[in-house]
């Protein structure tokens, strides 16, 4: 038989990674450390007791109310995602569809893209300048010519690790016609954000992740921020019970014990930028500001260069022949000893072209 596919699958680009058992892995902006211990423990006796007969609970209110308290805001205003990808996917079916535009940067998360074609949005790519900066205007001028639905904003942005100024931010929010979504899914390597301005404007929304600060990947849990409308609608295309049990009671648990992650991520972003230097010091190297947990260099040798650390079981993300990205290689900054490794590894191959 012929399949009828739904026309336009065929544009799609599935998401790909290179599965292997690294002995370094860096090519996934996952944060390296598991679970501190307390909060392990308290998740694995919840579990225990975790009623695996039942549907989860429909509303996800504790955790709700927890994200929302800590941001003074009401619960209304926050809905959990099955990763924050459920959540910009839901975004997109709320305001995209047939011959309605959303807006979103290049190079960037990938997937917007493909959101925004999986929900047969038009899809407008607005290319970041040559140093990755946002280009505002640009921005706004393509929400207006194609009289968008909705705009997207990575801060800080993947997979360049570069960010945005607040107040272009809040410029764009300001002129937009449309809602805003920015997606802070490294906010915490950051720590500056665009939520204070929802007190301002209505049409801005805020996701977040757990997958990345929280080492939470495995869970798939995100989070998002906006007005109570917006909410309403995303709860319309949202699946029942599309958060695990197992997610949602280790979440609310992560979420009380947040302040336990805290020696973790100072020692990411301390170590980002150990990192940073290090590599700004190699010859050939460019080596893009970084507000992440990974970093983003630009290298004649860059296909030779990820060949060699693959050889070598290290895991990275080759963006050689990515449009915007050439001779760009990202890897996510990992433990202090993994680091260490990666360094050697680079300083190896740049200093003798060791293939
Ligand atoms: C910018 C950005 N947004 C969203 C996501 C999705 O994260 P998750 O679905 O795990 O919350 C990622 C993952 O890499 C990302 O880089």
């Amino acid at each position: 038989m012929i399949f009828d596919y739904r026309p336009g699958l065929e544009k799609i680009k599935p998401y790909s990674v290179e599965e292997k058992d690294w002995d370094i892995k860096l090519d996934a902006n996952e944060s390296p450390n598991n679970l501190p211990p307390l909060v392990r423990e308290r998740v694995m006796n919840r579990l225990e007791y975790l009623a695996f007969n039942r549907y989860p609970e429909i509303g996800m209110r504790d955790l709700r109310a927890q994200i929302a308290e800590s941001f003074n805001m009401n619960i209304q205003n926050v809905q959990i995602g099955n990763g924050s990808s459920e959540i910009i996917m839901a975004l997109c079916q709320v305001f995209g569809g047939p011959g309605r535009s959303i807006i979103f940067p290049v190079p960037s998360f990938s997937m917007y893209a493909v959101y925004a074609q999986v929900t047969d949005s038009h899809p407008v790519p607005v290319q970041l300048g040559a140093d990755y900066s946002v280009p505002r205007d640009k921005v706004l001028q393509a929400a207006e010519e194609s009289n968008a639905k909705l705009i997207i904003l990575c801060n800080p942005n993947n997979p360049t690790g570069t960010v945005m100024p607040h107040e272009d931010i809040e410029y764009i929010v300001s002129q937009a016609k449309c809602p805003v979504l920015v997606d802070e899914a490294y906010f915490e390597f950051y720590g500056q954000s665009a939520v204070d301005l929802m007190n301002k404007y209505d049409n801005v929304i805020i996701a977040r992740t757990f997958s990345k600060a929280y080492g939470l990947a495995a869970a798939r849990v995100g989070y998002v921020l906006a007005n109570a409308d917006i909410i309403t609608m995303l709860e319309r295309v949202l699946m029942p019970y599309h958060i695990n049990s197992l997610s949602l009671a280790t979440a609310e648990i992560l979420y009380q014990m947040r302040d336990e992650f805290m020696p973790g991520l100072e020692q990411m972003i301390a170590e980002r930028k150990r990192l940073t230097g290090s590599l700004e010091a190699i010859a050939g190297i460019k080596v893009y500001p970084s507000e992440t947990n990974f970093i983003l260099i630009r290298t004649t040798k860059s296909e030779e260069l990820s060949a060699y650390l693959s050889a070598k079981n290290i895991g990275i993300r080759d963006f050689s022949a990515a449009p915007g990205l050439i001779n760009c290689i990202r890897f996510t900054v990992g433990t202090p000893l993994e680091n260490d490794d990666l360094l050697k590894a680079i300083l190896a191959f740049m200093k003798e072209g060791a293939v």
